[in-house]
């Protein structure tokens, strides 16, 4: 393996609007967003449909640019897209005329590194359980093994930043929390920078060493709470009920109403 690498990722008041086309309004997707993000940091983002997660991974993934501020990796302005950043999209997009074993080992071979990583691809396989898939179809996979294809499609490159937009949302909760331990498995070993979307409040707990909490209209950052406990975690323990009533209340779902 590759000597890890550090880096740092900072966003600088950054704003992002859209234009809509139909009419003159514009949508405030991201207002004033400051970050500083670490390699080894697993960063969970929560918050309302519409308060720019999406965005945020997209401006990072260099896809898009922001209409005001500054995205960068280590000072450098990012300006387009990098094998160095990693994305699994909130939809698997996978390359339908491949099977999985190729749609897994597809980045490896445009990069000449797939003689050789044979095996890896195969290992990727069974962490996430597609032994007698390896030769199908994206079309005849579910939804929540093609989301497992086009996770481990990403981690197999062992990015220095890896954005996952809502990577488990199309999973069984069985299946769920497996792969929730196999992407802190692939994490920890590598120590890069992880920043990864999601919905459910106990994930972005159990998985994530910091959760940013945002709110929309403008999508903005609320809240920044580290989470200091040692892996794995216990999703009954003190603690844990603890961060999870804080970032519910945080969300305005504290249990005494919308203005808790
Ligand atoms: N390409 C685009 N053109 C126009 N508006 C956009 C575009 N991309 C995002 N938006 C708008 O920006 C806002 C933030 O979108 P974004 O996809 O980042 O939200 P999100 O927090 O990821 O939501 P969800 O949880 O539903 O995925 C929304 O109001 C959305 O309609
Ligand atoms: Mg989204």
């Amino acid at each position: 393996m590759e000597a890890k690498k550090n880096v740092v990722l900072t966003l600088e008041n950054v704003s992002k609007s859209f234009a809509k086309v139909e009419t003159d309004e514009v949508t405030h997707a991201l207002n004033c967003v400051d970050l500083t993000m670490h390699s080894g940091e697993f960063i969970s983002l929560v918050g309302p449909s519409g308060c720019g997660k999406s965005t945020i991974l997209r401006l990072i993934a260099g896809l898009i640019t922001p209409t005001t501020g500054k995205v960068c990796v280590d000072g450098k302005e990012i300006t387009e897209p990098s094998p160095e950043r990693g994305m699994v999209f909130q939809k698997p997009t996978l390359f339908p005329w491949l099977t999985v074993r190729d749609n897994i080992g597809f980045s490896l071979k445009m990069q000449g590194k797939l003689k050789g990583n044979e095996d890896k691809v195969e290992h990727m396989i069974d962490v996430i359980g597609l032994q007698e898939f390896r030769e199908d179809y994206p079309g005849q996979l579910s939804g929540g093994m093609a989301q497992r294809v086009a996770l481990v499609r990403s981690l197999i490159n062992e990015p220095d930043i890896l954005l996952l937009d809502e990577p488990l949302g199309a999973l069984d909760a069985f299946t769920r929390m497996n792969m929730q331990d196999e992407i802190l498995k692939i994490w920890q070993k590598r120590g890069q920078l992880a920043i990864m979307v999601t919905h459910d409040v106990d994930e972005a707990i159990y998985m994530g060493t910091r959760v940013i909490v945002m709110d929309a209209n403008p999508g903005r950052v609320v809240s920044d709470i580290t989470i200091p406990e040692p892996f794995p975690r216990d999703r009954s323990s003190d603690s844990f009920v603890r961060y999870r009533n804080e970032i519910l209340n945080k969300l305005h779902y504290g249990g005494k109403g919308q203005n808790a």
